[in-house]
């Protein structure tokens, strides 16, 4: 069972410039909360309560001003800075003190998840015993993606970086299971051409050991990224189009540590008091009323 979990979120954030100069990718709002909720919203609901987020060096503080130690979540929260942004992998380099001997989750701070079973699939995942889960999910642009092949069993027997041209339409999406080998893995990795430890690599690992297997999201899911900056304004206003239609909210963490009775209704009214009046604390008002 998968007990903890990293949130990357760092990143030089070109693609955003000028919005990144100053402020975090993962901090600017996917309509009503900041992008990093959402991520953080996936590792919660796959029961996860021990979280390492990692930041860009000088960040650090205002991270911790809107998630605090996750006490307010009922989990706990560590966060460690990145010099650079070393790549993915390097999550695991960073981390090996929080991961100890257990098994880790990574999730993409600017990866937005969504859809029906969504938590059966996560519960699915945080079960595996060794090897390496990832998330796939079928993309129009594989050309722009991480692309995986697999076969019916759903073990990913290939791998290719951004493919000119390729068979398979799955995408690899920022969130992934790993056994406790992936910290000596990723220590015996090699920067690429563009100076970065790349997660296909590290990935290529596993599957050389036949231990890399696939989970669906399947066609009822949403996988975006909200790299750029059209990305971006397509999130918000998917997010916005559900919310309001459906008067629910997406990735409210006082929601979702109250379903898993991880606060109870006492948390939630400091949760009010703490964000103050907005549309936010009215939502959370209204669940406990
Ligand atoms: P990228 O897709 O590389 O995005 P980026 O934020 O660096 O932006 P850009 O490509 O526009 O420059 O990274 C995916 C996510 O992982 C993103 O949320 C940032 C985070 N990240 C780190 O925290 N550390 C790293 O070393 C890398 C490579 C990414």
């Amino acid at each position: 069972m998968i007990k903890k979990g990293i949130i990357l979120a760092g990143g030089h954030g070109t693609r955003m410039s000028p919005l990144t100069k100053a402020v975090n990718k993962q901090l600017l709002p996917i309509y009503d909360k900041p992008l990093i909720y959402y991520p953080l919203s996936i590792l919660m609901l796959a029961g996860i309560k021990d979280i390492l987020i990692i930041v860009n060096k000088g960040q650090l503080s205002q991270f911790q001003k809107v998630l605090q130690n996750g006490k307010r979540f009922g989990i706990k929260i560590k966060y460690i800075e990145q010099l650079s942004p070393r790549g993915l992998p390097d999550a695991f380099i960073l981390g090996e003190k929080f991961i100890g001997k257990d098994k880790v989750a990574l999730v993409l701070g600017d990866n937005f998840f969504y859809g029906q079973s969504l938590t059966l699939k996560l519960k699915k995942c945080i079960n595996l015993n060794s090897g390496c889960k990832i998330l796939v999910h079928p993309v129009n642009n594989p050309e722009l993606y991480g692309v995986a092949t697999v076969n019916e069993k759903n073990k990913v027997i290939s791998l290719k970086e951004k493919p000119k041209k390729s068979k398979s339409n799955l995408a690899i999406t920022g969130l992934y299971f790993f056994d406790n080998k992936v910290i000596e893995y990723s220590k015996s990795l090699k920067p690429s051409k563009r100076k970065e430890l790349e997660i296909v690599d590290l990935l290529n690992k596993y599957r050389k050991k036949n231990k890399l297997n696939a989970q669906f999201l399947g066609r009822g899911g949403a996988w975006l990224d909200t790299g750029s900056i059209e990305d971006f304004y397509k999130t918000s206003a998917f997010v916005s189009a559900l919310e309001n239609r459906q008067g629910l909210k997406i990735a409210c963490l006082e929601e979702i540590a109250l379903n898993y009775n991880w606060i109870n209704k006492r948390e939630i009214i400091q949760a009010i008091k703490f964000y103050g009046k907005c549309v936010y604390s009215s939502y959370l008002k209204k669940i406990i009323e």
